[in-house]
């Protein structure tokens, strides 16, 4: 069986693409010129499955996996050349899913062996990203220190490094948030009609939803923060790394007392909190604010 391809890799936001370009040119980077690019990411049990179409090029479907971490880091991938993209797509979509559309238009430089893509993504801005293409049973020390060497030259800080993809950014906000709002028009709130809509994103990056239920006999409903954790538990998660909560309503939806110690059960210390309001007005707290000097597992 072939091995994976493996690469070294880098990406980091580009406040000035202009400038960058310049950077590689001087260099003496070779250009490649301007690619469009429509990458679908498919629902898939482990790593990621993209189908990728580029014009000029082709179509290719992509597998790998990768290690989230923000310095250069390893990847492996195979690539399969596709000759009809749409029924693939379609295939796929049919019988996966699709997680996210990502569209973008990549300026491709290479030197050294390194492929240096300066990125325009719809909707997510201007990014770098630095690819050092291993050769096989390369240990990747060259291929890690031309990346670094291009790093330095483009001056790129270490709060400018990114640890995800870009299907992850289009995702991750996102979708935490228009989890936390469909949930909601499903709550079951005939009393107090306030719909009450919460999204938890556990430590695998999956997502779990619940809305309140509420109950004839009063005492007995159940906030929509308890029903989710009900469903994260559910599904064998018992770390909480985001949180969502929105109510029909245009103020922000802030937790209940009760709520705040439910997720301080589970969730990850610093953990952003989404108070989100019907208009998509939203506030970001933290656990420590809204509910400081709590009680937790670690004092039994
Ligand atoms: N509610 C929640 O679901 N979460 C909160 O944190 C605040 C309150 C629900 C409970 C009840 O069904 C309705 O909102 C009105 O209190």
């Amino acid at each position: 069986m072939p091995a994976p391809r493996r690469n070294v890799e880098l990406k980091a936001t580009d406040p000035d693409p202009e400038r960058s370009l310049k950077v590689v040119q001087g260099l003496g980077a070779d250009d490649r010129g301007v690619l469009h690019q429509r990458d679908t990411y498919f629902r898939v049990p482990s790593g990621r499955l993209k189908l990728r179409e580029e014009e000029p090029g082709g179509a290719s479907l992509v597998q790998y996996d990768r290690v989230d971490a923000a310095e250069a880091r390893e990847s492996r991938y195979r690539l399969v050349p596709v000759s009809d993209p749409l029924e693939t797509r379609l295939a796929l979509e049919a019988s996966l899913g699709t997680l996210a559309v990502v569209e973008k238009d990549r300026h491709l430089l290479l030197w050294n062996g390194v492929r240096i893509h300066l990125d325009a993504v719809a909707g997510l801005g201007s990014f770098i990203e630095l690819e050092g293409v291993a050769d096989d049973g390369s240990n990747l020390l060259g291929e890690l220190e031309r990346v670094t060497q291009l790093t330095e030259a483009l001056e790129i800080a270490p709060e400018r490094i990114l640890r995800t993809s870009y299907s992850d950014q289009v995702l991750g906000f996102d979708a935490l948030i228009d989890a936390a709002r469909t949930v909601r028009e499903r709550a079951h709130a005939p009393y107090s009609r306030f719909a009450v809509g919460a999204a938890l994103r556990a430590e695998d990056g999956s997502i779990h939803v619940g809305a309140n239920v509420e109950n004839a006999a009063y005492p007995q409903g159940q906030c929509a923060e308890a029903s989710a954790i009900g469903a994260m538990v559910a599904a064998g998660r018992t770390k909480i790394t985001e949180v969502a909560v929105i109510a029909d309503s245009d103020d922000f939806c802030v937790p209940c007392g009760g709520c705040r110690q439910r997720l301080r059960e589970f969730i990850a210390p610093g953990a952003e909190i989404h108070l989100c309001a019907r208009n998509g007005a939203r506030q970001t707290s933290t656990l420590e604010a809204l509910l400081p000097r709590s009680f937790g597992p670690e004092f039994l």
